[in-house]
């Protein structure tokens, strides 16, 4: 059976990351994180003080900066390191949050991730996650999904996730981030987060992690034939 490309887009906290990487391990897929990326660039940036206006500072930085996931068999998932140190963990608050959207939207920043993804993709094999993923990345990816979720749901949801860690943050905090994030990945000059033509949507409101795993896998099954 041959390996394909699926891609994963949608807003902010609406379970992409869960599915994908459920569907991956089903399937045998590598899983690719691609906001993680990001996410990575972002710490680099706020720890080194760059001036996201200042082009040269950027690109000198990005020429510093090596992104790699390594697969950790303890925690038996795929986790992001940055000039070798594993940053997993560092990059899921709401600091990197705040500040991610304005570092995905320069161009030298999107152009240093997605040659990356494209390479990471050329054995087929993965799911990947993101904002332009179907549009950008893989325009020609065999499986598009598209999720969306309602801004309530997903607010509760990234919550509880960011509640373990930090117990002062609020709900309100958390929804007006993901409003945020939507907003600038969506009017962004560069790839902003868009369906893709040829995506299916997944809206998850009302779904069961599992509910979503199955219809993610009658549509992979549907592609494989
Ligand atoms: O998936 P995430 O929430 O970890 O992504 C963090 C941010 O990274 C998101 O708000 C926008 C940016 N991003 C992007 O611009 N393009 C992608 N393919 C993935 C993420």
């Amino acid at each position: 059976m041959n390996n394909i490309i699926i891609t994963i887009d949608g807003y902010s906290a609406c379970g992409k990351s869960t599915l994908a990487k459920q569907l991956a391990k089903k399937l045998g897929y590598v899983y690719v994180d691609s906001g993680a990326m990001y996410r990575a660039v972002t710490l680099h940036f706020l720890r080194n003080h760059i001036d996201c206006t200042n082009t040269a500072e950027v690109i000198s930085t990005l020429n510093n900066i090596t992104i790699e996931f390594k697969f950790n068999d303890h925690a038996q998932q795929s986790e992001i390191y940055l000039n070798d140190e594993n940053v997993e963990y560092l990059i899921r608050n709401l600091v990197i949050a705040e500040k991610v959207s304005e570092v995905a939207s320069i161009k030298e920043v999107r152009s240093f991730a997605v040659a990356q993804q494209q390479k990471i993709g050329e054995k087929k094999g993965i799911v990947m996650d993101g904002r332009d993923i179907g549009t950008t990345v893989f325009p020609n990816a065999e499986l598009k999904i598209f999720m969306i979720a309602d801004i309530t749901v997903r607010s509760e949801r990234r919550f509880v996730e960011l509640f373990n860690k930090n117990p002062n943050i609020t709900i309100e905090e958390v929804e007006s981030n993901l409003e945020m994030r939507d907003y600038t990945d969506s009017n962004r000059e560069i790839s902003p987060l868009r369906k893709a033509v040829d995506a299916i949507e997944i809206d998850n409101t009302f779904l069961s992690i599992d509910q979503q795993l199955d219809i993610a896998t009658q549509l992979t099954t549907e592609k494989l034939q």
